[in-house]
């Protein structure tokens, strides 16, 4: 009766069993670790997060700090993942997802916990596995009011065609009635005294669009006890309440673009054993009634626009995206558009217009813009979006220049550049100040998976392209952000069989390194590969090469690149602690190997009472004593409650002292320059405050590199 078995929690007795290349640190600290998050014990309704760390529960794309909700629009593909970026209250933590989105993620299988030595590759799969990159993947040139930033040819992506359509459930998915429940059954759990929870008279449902719905889920434990609950992921415009007697309702009024089959998924949690667990998805089978007059017409809403800061003179570009929850597309109207702007649509979203003018003086513009309905006038909302205009001389930062600074002592100073930054408002001033202050720039999302390749076959390059020219132009070396990661993945390589996945994984490396060539020097090969108690992550690749996926990046990453500097690049392992010693018994286990890396890259995400810096610089000793360089990769520096921006630049400048220390560490590059976009913008943790000025930390290291 039981459809799956969990079988990644640990046996008893484990501890002593463990024999491998990597067995000393990545295995036995697996094994035996107290502080893995398979230990936390997660409230009511909370799924687990990786680190214990607080989790917003917000979803990725609100705290990414990647624009508005119209802000970068040409792109394809989604994280796929479902998993979400939360915050850590620890110092350095990079991701707080579960992997592939499972929530049982444990400890790396013992037998593939070593690193093949001195292997030889395959050629690459002939024929490949996908359809190399076409002409119909080749971005084209941007016609019109797409770009501010002037001294480089933008491109846009041919077509944002590129949906994945599996998945989609059919009215014979449907008849084929309710899904079997899925258990999770740690191994020590005894099912003989203990009995899974289970969800009482659970099954599909039907409803038409326009009416409410109302499902109850009441979890029961044969025990006693009222089991917890968490849903997967709630539909849009839904409710998820609490009933306040064990039970919890979905309250959801489905509207015309949600008619076709919707799955529900909820897991009921055991009293005693919190990851003994039951899983039930529900089908939700909405019908279009046969007078849709009768439902609900709701107002249509302007998307939101974070208020800007621009410059005067520049062009400002304002992509504005009016949405209707019916499907419906309203009608967009700006009552007080600026002297000589011009509206015109998105080449290829119905819903977005580009607004763009020219400020001529410093001042404050309040935008008031409405969104109509398209079927009855009388129904619209209002959103007022604020730019401030200032002069050029608001942005003259006295002193010198970081990139200056940092060239005289022959250190790469850098910053992650926002996917799409020429299509924000503020765009022609973000590309500026980023030009002038750094000589090093990593793609911080538009290389990833997802987006570059989000069908077999098809690739998006347009923001990767429009980065590296614009990098030249600036004279900037680009730091490639990553090949081979578990996060951002499209779904076709999720799904993809596990013995293709190596050919798959080459093909991806040697694709995209080879589009860029010279103009991309340096790679993140590998991203993030280990658990927070130092083991291998259970990650789509690990599952289907093992460890040895890592090697086999590498040596791909050095055929197709035999020039550029590889990267191994992981969070939480500049300070001491066991996933520390992973890395280092990771990076002494490829070297062994032979394994073509050339240095570690360490993000550093940090709060701003960060202070263990002894445990950094040992660290960075054990690195460099592998004869491996120090790339800081991703810095940032939260401002926590009750923390400063004076302890911020404290961080900030000791880092950067450990770093300048180090003859091996290459780089200091933060995870952005300006605080408008972070993906943990909440905290403010970057140099430059949302209005590009700079902030006590930009000094700190003005004069921290101006010294001996
Ligand atoms: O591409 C989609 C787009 O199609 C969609 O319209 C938009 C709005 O939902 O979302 C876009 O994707 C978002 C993407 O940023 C680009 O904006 C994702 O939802 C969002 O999850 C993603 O967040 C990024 C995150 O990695 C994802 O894991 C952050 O911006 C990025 O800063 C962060 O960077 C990572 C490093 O790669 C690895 N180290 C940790 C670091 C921080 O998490």
């Amino acid at each position: 009766m039981f459809h799956s078995r969990s079988t990644s929690f640990l046996k008893p007795g484990f501890c002593g069993l463990k024999i491998g290349l990597l067995s000393l640190m990545l295995v036995f600290l697996a094994a035996c670790g107290s502080s893995g998050s398979d230990n936390t014990a997660p409230a009511d309704d909370t799924p687990p997060t990786q680190d214990g760390g607080e989790d917003t529960g917000a979803d990725d794309a609100d705290t990414s700090g990647q624009g508005d909700d119209a802000g970068s629009t040409d792109t394809a593909g989604s994280d796929g993942d479902g998993s979400t970026t939360g915050t850590a209250t620890g110092s350095d933590s990079g991701t707080d997802d579960t992997g592939n989105g499972s929530t049982d993620s444990g400890s790396s299988d013992p037998v593939s916990s070593e690193i093949t030595a001195d292997r030889v590759l395959d050629p690459l799969p002939n024929p490949p596995l996908t359809a190399a990159p076409g002409a119909d993947s080749e971005p084209v040139r941007a016609l019109g009011p797409v770009s501010n930033v002037t001294e480089f040819f933008v491109v846009r992506n041919p077509t944002r065609d590129l949906e994945d359509d599996y998945g989609i459930l059919t009215d014979e998915d449907f008849a084929a009635g309710p899904l079997p429940a899925v258990y999770h059954i740690p191994e020590h759990v005894d099912t003989s005294t203990n009995s899974l929870p289970y969800f009482d008279n659970l099954t599909d449902v039907e409803v038409f669009a326009g009416e409410e719905l109302t499902v109850i889920f009441k979890p029961l434990d044969d025990d006693g006890g009222i089991p917890g609950l968490f849903p997967n992921a709630i539909p849009a415009g839904a409710r998820y309440v609490d009933n306040f007697n064990g039970t919890r309702s979905l309250i959801w009024r489905p509207l015309q673009p949600q008619v076709g089959i919707q799955e529900f998924t909820i897991t009921a949690t055991d009293p005693v054993e919190p990851y003994y667990r039951t899983e039930r998805t529900i089908r939700i089978k909405v019908k279009m009634p046969s007078d849709p007059s009768g439902i609900v017409n709701i107002a249509p809403v302007v998307n939101e626009i974070w208020p800007r800061t621009v410059r005067v003179n520049d062009f400002v570009t304002l992509y504005i995206k009016v949405s209707d929850a019916n499907g419906t597309i309203p009608s967009l109207e700006i009552a007080n558009p600026p002297a000589g702007a011009t509206i015109v649509p998105h080449y290829s979203e119905e819903a977005i217009s580009i607004l763009r003018f020219v400020p001529q003086t410093a001042e404050a513009i309040d935008l008031e813009l409405t969104a109509r309905d398209a079927e009855d006038t009388s129904l619209s909302t209002s959103r007022t979006v604020t730019l401030e205009v200032l002069e050029d001389s608001d942005f003259i930062r006295p002193g010198s220049r970081l990139r200056e600074l940092a060239a005289s002592r022959d250190l790469l100073i850098g910053y992650a550049a926002l996917q799409g930054f020429y299509e924000q408002p503020d765009g022609a001033l973000y590309a500026d100040i980023a030009a002038e202050e750094f000589n090093f720039v990593t793609t911080e999302n538009s290389l990833k998976w997802d987006l570059v390749n989000p069908l077999p076959g098809k690739y998006r390059w347009a923001q990767a392209d429009n980065l590296v020219q614009h990098a030249k132009t600036r004279r900037q070396a680009v730091h490639g952000h990553t090949l081979v990661w578990h996060r951002q993945l499209p779904g076709w390589i999720k799904r993809s069989a596990l013995d293709e996945r190596e050919g798959h994984m080459r093909e991806f490396i040697d694709r995209v390194i080879t589009r860029y060539g010279d103009d991309i020097p340096i790679w993140d090969v590998v991203n993030e590969a280990l658990e927070e108690d130092g083991s291998f992550r259970q990650s789509t690749w690990y599952e289907a090469m093992g460890a040895d996926f890592i090697d086999i990046a590498f040596r791909q990453a050095r055929l197709s690149a035999p020039e550029a500097v590889l990267l191994y690049n992981e969070y939480d392992v500049s300070f001491a602690g066991p996933k520390s010693d992973g890395l280092i018994a990771l990076m002494t286990a490829l070297t062994d190997a032979g394994t073509p890396v050339d240095g570690v890259g360490f993000q550093m995400h940090l709060d701003a009472d960060f202070d263990r810096y002894e445990e950094v610089a040992a660290t960075f000793g054990k690195i460099a004593a592998l004869d491996l360089d120090i790339y800081i990769t991703e810095l940032d520096v939260s401002i926590r409650s009750g923390m400063s921006e004076e302890q911020q630049a404290e961080v900030y400048e000791e880092v950067l002292s450990l770093c300048l220390d180090q003859p091996r560490c290459k780089a200091y590059q933060a995870w952005g320059f300006t605080d408008m976009y972070s993906w943990r913008r909440e905290f403010n943790p970057l140099l430059l405050d949302r209005r590009y000025q700079p902030k006590p930390a930009y000094f700190a290291i003005q004069e921290r590199l101006g010294q001996n």
